[in-house]
């Protein structure tokens, strides 16, 4: 499943994250990436440090307050976000992610845009899939979650810079289908809720969406 998830971060905490990310050091982003991935890999990233472990808990801390992220992605755990950066020229050609990062396997990628679309060209995070390519280039505070099980890319920057921050999920729900269902699920439940209240169908799928939860959750 593929998501995009509207203002995680409000235009302040924007300005804010960036005029942190600003005035902070960055580095050759290919010393978190595979070996394989180091080949294609070419942006920069921040630098670990105390500015980092800050900024990592303000946004880590409103990513995972969202309701949305939270039924679709079904978080366990979360790696470290890393804060990412990509000048005129640089790109992130085709991969797959790491499986496990930190102890934390790796479910749900997801990639959350801190810079307005308009201030720079390229840049699209491209997914790839049987059915074809899909390109995701979103406002600024704005995320997509995607299946870490696919080949992406992140397109050429051909002017101005690209920022976001990117991490992953450890779902509790590991199997892609399943989460689906459940968000669908999670989502009618609620609609339902809004529409009619707690009707006798409501609690059968609230009874269905949380014993399906149960029968399938990795805790
Ligand atoms: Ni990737």
């Amino acid at each position: 499943m593929l998501i995009t998830i509207a203002d995680i971060l409000s235009p302040g905490e924007i300005e804010e994250v960036r005029a942190t990310l600003g005035s902070m050091r960055f580095e050759d982003g290919r010393s978190t990436a595979g070996w394989s991935a180091k080949l294609v890999k070419d942006n920069e990233q921040a630098r670990e440090g105390a500015a980092l472990t800050l900024l990592r808990e303000r946004v880590t801390k409103a990513i995972q307050s969202n309701e949305v992220f939270q039924l679709a992605a079904r978080p366990k755990a979360l790696t470290p976000l890393l804060f990412g950066r990509y000048g005129r020229g640089r790109q992130y050609g085709s991969h797959v992610d790491n499986p496990l990062m930190d102890g934390v396997r790796t479910d749900v990628s997801f990639t959350l845009f801190l810079a307005d679309p308009e201030a720079y060209e390229g840049g699209e995070l491209v997914i790839e899939s049987v059915s074809g390519e899909e390109e995701i280039k979103l406002p600024a505070g704005h995320l997509v979650a995607y299946d870490s099980t696919s080949l992406h890319r992140v397109a050429p920057v051909t002017h101005g810079e690209r920022l976001v921050a990117v991490g992953w999920a450890q779902s509790y729900i590991r199997d892609s289908a399943k989460r689906e269902l459940l968000f669908d699920l999670e989502t009618a439940r609620r609609n339902l809720f809004a529409q009619a209240g707690k009707t006798p169908e409501f609690d059968l799928i609230a009874k269905s969406s949380a014993n399906l939860f149960r029968m399938w959750a990795e805790v």
